[in-house]
C-alpha cells in the first residue's frame, strides 16, 4: 500500500480515453474534423448535343452532359448544399492549340452560361487547361525548340491567359489552372485584372504531381496524351516535398487565392505540410478520378463499404488541413450527411 501510495498517479487506471468513447453524444461532442458539403465541390464533364447524358464507364454515376442537362444538375447541386460545381469541357474538334477552349462559342463557355442561366447564385469554377482540347492530348502547344518535344511553357502562357478570360466572360465565378506551366497564375492574373476581372479568385493547381490516379479521368475527358506523357511539366512524387512549397510560394506571388494539391489521398503529406507553411491560405484537395473509382470498383464487388471508405477518406483530407474538397462523391457525401 505505502509504495503504491508514493508513486505518481499512472496514466492508467486514472486515465482512461475511453472514457471519451463510451457513449455516441460524447464521441460527437469532441470530433475535431467534421464533414460539410459547402466545401465540397463537384467535378462535371460537358460535351455538345442535346439531351447527352453519356455514362463514364470507369467513373459510376457519373456523366458526360450536354450543356442542357445542366439545369437538373445544378439544382441538385444547390439542393444538397454544395459549394459549387468544376467543369471540364470536351469538345467536338480539336486541334494543335485546343483553340476550342478559349472560342467564346467554346463547350466549356456554353456551359457556363447554361450553369448560370440555372442558377446565378451557384459557384461555377472552371479548369483551365488544354488536355481536352488539344489533338495531341497535352497541357499546351508543343515545340521542339529544346530539341525534344515539349510543352511550350511561355507560348502556352498567352492562350492559357485567353483561355481563363474567355471563361469569365461567358460568366465564371472563379478559375482554376491546372496545366502546371510555370507562369501561369500570374499570366491569368494579369490578364483578368486588365479586362475588369480584379475580383475574380484563381484557385490554382500548384502542387499537382504526374499521376497514374489520373487514369479514369482520362476515359472521363478524353484527354490522355497521344505520344509520351506529363512528367515534364506535372510533379515527380518522389521530389522533394518542399519543391511542392516553393510551386505554392510562386503561385500566391503570382496572386493565387486558393492553393490545391493533387491528388488527394497519397499526397496526405503534402496537403499538411502546405497548411502548415502557408496559414490562412485556403488549401483544396482533388480527390481524383482513381481514387474514387478503386472504391467504386471494390464496392462494387462488396469487398468494401463505399459509403464508410468515401466519408472516412473525404474527413481523412479535412484532418491533413484542406478545408475544400473536390471530389466526385460530392453528391453521395452530401446525402450520407444529411
Ligand atoms: C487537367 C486535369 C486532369 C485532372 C484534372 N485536371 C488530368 C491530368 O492532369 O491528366 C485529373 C482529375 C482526376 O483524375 O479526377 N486538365
Amino acid at each position: 500500500m505505502g509504495k503504491s501510495e508514493k508513486q505518481p498517479a499512472g496514466p492508467f487506471p486514472t486515465t482512461r480515453l475511453r472514457r471519451l468513447r463510451y457513449h455516441p453524444a460524447v464521441r460527437r461532442l469532441v470530433q475535431e474534423t467534421r464533414l460539410d458539403p459547402a466545401q465540397m465541390i463537384l467535378p462535371l464533364f460537358v460535351r455538345s448535343g442535346r439531351n447527352v447524358r453519356l455514362p463514364i464507364n470507369s467513373m459510376p454515376g457519373h456523366f458526360q452532359l450536354s450543356p442542357d442537362q445542366l439545369t437538373a444538375e445544378i439544382q441538385e447541386v444547390q439542393e444538397l448544399g454544395l459549394g459549387g460545381i468544376l467543369l471540364f469541357g470536351i469538345p467536338d474538334t480539336k486541334d494543335a492549340t485546343g483553340s476550342d477552349s478559349y472560342s467564346d462559342q467554346g463547350i466549356v463557355q456554353q456551359a457556363i452560361a447554361e450553369a448560370k442561366k440555372a442558377s446565378p447564385e451557384l459557384l461555377v469554377i472552371t479548369d483551365v487547361c488544354f488536355c481536352e482540347y488539344t489533338d495531341h492530348g497535352h497541357c499546351g502547344v508543343i515545340n521542339d525548340r529544346t530539341g525534344r518535344v515539349d510543352v511550350d511553357n511561355d507560348a502556352t502562357l498567352e492562350l492559357i491567359a485567353n483561355q481563363a478570360l474567355s471563361h469569365a466572360r461567358a460568366g465564371a465565378d472563379m478559375v482554376a489552372p491546372s496545366g502546371m506551366m510555370d507562369g501561369m497564375v500570374g499570366a491569368i492574373r494579369t490578364r483578368l485584372d486588365a479586362a475588369g476581372y480584379a475580383h475574380l479568385p484563381i484557385m490554382s493547381y500548384a502542387a499537382k504531381y504526374a499521376s497514374a490516379f489520373y487514369g479514369p479521368f482520362r476515359e472521363a475527358a478524353e484527354s490522355t496524351p497521344q505520344f509520351g506523357d506529363r512528367r515534364s511539366y506535372q510533379m515527380d512524387p518522389a521530389a522533394d516535398p518542399q519543391q511542392a512549397l516553393r510551386e505554392v510560394e510562386l503561385d500566391l506571388a503570382e496572386g493565387a487565392d486558393i492553393i490545391m494539391v493533387k491528388p488527394a489521398l497519397a499526397y496526405l503529406d503534402i496537403i499538411r505540410t502546405v497548411r502548415d507553411h502557408f496559414p490562412g491560405v485556403p488549401v483544396a484537395a482533388y480527390n481524383v478520378s482513381g481514387e474514387f473509382s478503386m472504391v467504386k470498383a471494390a464496392a462494387q464487388r462488396g469487398w468494401i463499404d463505399e459509403r464508410a471508405v468515401a466519408l472516412e477518406s473525404l474527413l481523412a483530407l479535412r484532418r491533413a488541413g484542406a478545408s475544400i474538397l473536390l471530389t466526385y462523391w460530392a453528391k453521395q457525401a452530401a446525402g450520407w450527411l444529411a
